[in-house]
């Protein structure tokens, strides 16, 4: 993990909620736009229910699924069973593990920040976003910068590594 950096990406509605029946529980299209920006040309990790509830490899961006089983994934997606594989593999700087729920638990104590998009509305799920640990604080600048730029409720928590 040397020299690279490495991120959560996610969305959330109320009460931490991030997916229903192996979906996004909205259609958000600026929020798709932010994660297109935000990924492109690097390397994302997803677990393998996350992978199978978007269907096909992401374009421009290293696709790497996470299974413990032998799962077989399709022409542009690296089936790994390890995180540490997918550092290995990959040359990218950039690294966003981009969900789901038991991918965001694993990682997030190793994480440099978490891009946080709040979805507007209300909405019902059965997955849910882990609580942050206190060593997180938001970046104001970045989150200023994120909200000008993208024009959606986002924020930067950056691991200070302090409580
Ligand atoms: N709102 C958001 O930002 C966002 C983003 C992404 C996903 N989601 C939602 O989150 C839900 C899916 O999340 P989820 O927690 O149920 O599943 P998930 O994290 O996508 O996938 C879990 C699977 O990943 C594999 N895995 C996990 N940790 C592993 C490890 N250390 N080593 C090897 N394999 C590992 C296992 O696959 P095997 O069973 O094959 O072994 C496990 O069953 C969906 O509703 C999706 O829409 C929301």
């Amino acid at each position: 993990m040397e020299h690279k950096l490495f991120h959560i990406v996610a969305a959330s509605g109320d009460a931490m909620v991030i997916g229903k029946d192996n979906k996004l529980p909205w259609h958000y299209s600026d929020d798709l736009k932010f994660f297109k920006a935000t990924t492109m040309g690097s390397a994302i990790i997803m677990g393998r229910k996350t992978f199978e509830s978007i269907g096909k490899p992401l374009p421009g961006r290293d696709n790497f699924v996470l299974s413990r089983g032998d799962f077989s994934a399709p022409l542009g997606v690296n089936v790994i069973h390890s995180l540490d594989e997918a550092y290995r593999k990959t040359d990218k700087e950039n690294i966003f593990i981009i969900g789901g729920a038991d991918l965001f638990r694993q990682t997030i104590g190793q994480v440099n920040g978490i891009y946080l998009t709040k979805v507007p509305g209300s909405y019902e799920g059965d997955t849910t976003y882990p609580t942050i640990p206190k060593t997180f604080k938001e970046n104001d600048q970045k989150t200023k910068e994120l909200k000008e730029k993208f024009k959606i409720d986002i924020v930067y928590l950056e691991n200070t590594g302090v409580s």
